[in-house]
């Protein structure tokens, strides 16, 4: 079964152990698994409150994103939650559930999948086989000598819907080092969209992008989030306020305001603090 509609079944599963206790989404058709709440977040490096006490709530299918300048603790913040870094204090929790001590492999199974900063791909094998053996480890199936042919065509079904959906089918035969700067981080998000996540922590997708590309990022994203919960760190001011249902900003550690783009955009504390002058239109 293709990838987006395990999801879905995931999603109907999700919906359905809500009840009726007043979700947003009615339709369970277009419902999306992957409500995610931190709550108190907070990492140290010796002095420095890199992370502290950061709470986010994202619903269901939204786009949120985390933005504020340099070495507020975005990248931090991620490495916390995806379990690359162990928190000082505070929770995760994924659909009501606890994950905040989980292993990085373990709560990729749970459903939380990272990009990273700087891109990460294996060199000598193609766009093809990159999200392939992406969506086998989502499987076990690296390690599992006697795996079975099914599950190893399932996920080169997966890595194939994969690449399709964000647009890289044609150029899958590729190395990462034949594609192009776009095309390779577009390629990392095919890879975390064959982890199957339920919410996919996406770190500065658009870092070095051109206009043309980061657009396509853009548009990207917010196709992504009609299947799964979004948390993007991004520094481009317009995609942020263009694509995200909910922003929180950050300086120094601490998150100095949350909210909807209209209401971000006026706020004059991140104003002063991050987006300086940005004009945006009506929310
Ligand atoms: N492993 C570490 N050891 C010590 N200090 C660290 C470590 N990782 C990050 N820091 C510090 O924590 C602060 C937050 O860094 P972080 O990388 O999370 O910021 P960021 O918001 O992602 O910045 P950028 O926008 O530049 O990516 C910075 O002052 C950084 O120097
Ligand atoms: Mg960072």
């Amino acid at each position: 079964m293709a990838v987006f509609l395990r999801a879905r079944l995931r999603a109907r599963r999700f919906v359905h152990a809500l009840g009726n206790r007043g979700h947003r989404r009615e339709n369970l058709e277009t419902a999306v698994a992957g409500a995610f709440v931190v709550e108190g977040l907070h990492k140290s490096f010796g002095a420095l409150h890199a992370v502290n006490d950061v709470s986010l709530d994202i619903e269901a299918g939204q786009v949120h994103a985390l933005i504020g300048p340099n070495g507020a603790g975005k990248t931090t913040l991620f490495n916390c939650i995806t379990g690359f870094l162990r928190p000082d204090a505070g929770r995760v929790l994924l659909n009501g559930n606890d994950v905040t001590h989980l292993p990085s492999h373990k709560l990729v199974k749970s459903g939380i999948v990272r990009t990273f900063q700087i891109t990460q791909v294996f060199g000598e094998l193609s766009a093809r086989e990159n999200v392939e053996l992406a969506a086998r480890s989502r499987e076990g199936l690296n390690f599992d000598f006697f795996r079975k042919a099914s599950a190893c065509r399932e996920a080169r079904e997966d890595a194939e819907e994969s690449l399709e959906v964000v647009g890289l089918i044609e150029k899958a035969h590729l190395r990462p080092e034949e594609l192009g700067h776009g095309d390779k981080r577009v390629l990392e998000v095919a890879i975390g969209l064959a982890l199957n996540p339920e919410v996919l922590l996406l770190d500065e997708p658009t870092a070095g992008m051109s206009r043309t590309e980061t657009e396509r990022i853009a548009r990207l994203v917010r196709q992504i989030a009609e299947r799964t919960s979004v948390l993007l760190v991004e520094h481009d001011t317009e995609v942020v306020l263009s694509i995200s249902d909910q922003i929180t900003v950050m300086t120094q550690g601490r998150v100095i305001a949350q909210g909807p783009p209209g209401q971000i955009s006026q706020d004059p504390q991140v104003q002063d603090a991050y987006l300086g002058a940005v004009e945006v239109g009506e929310d």
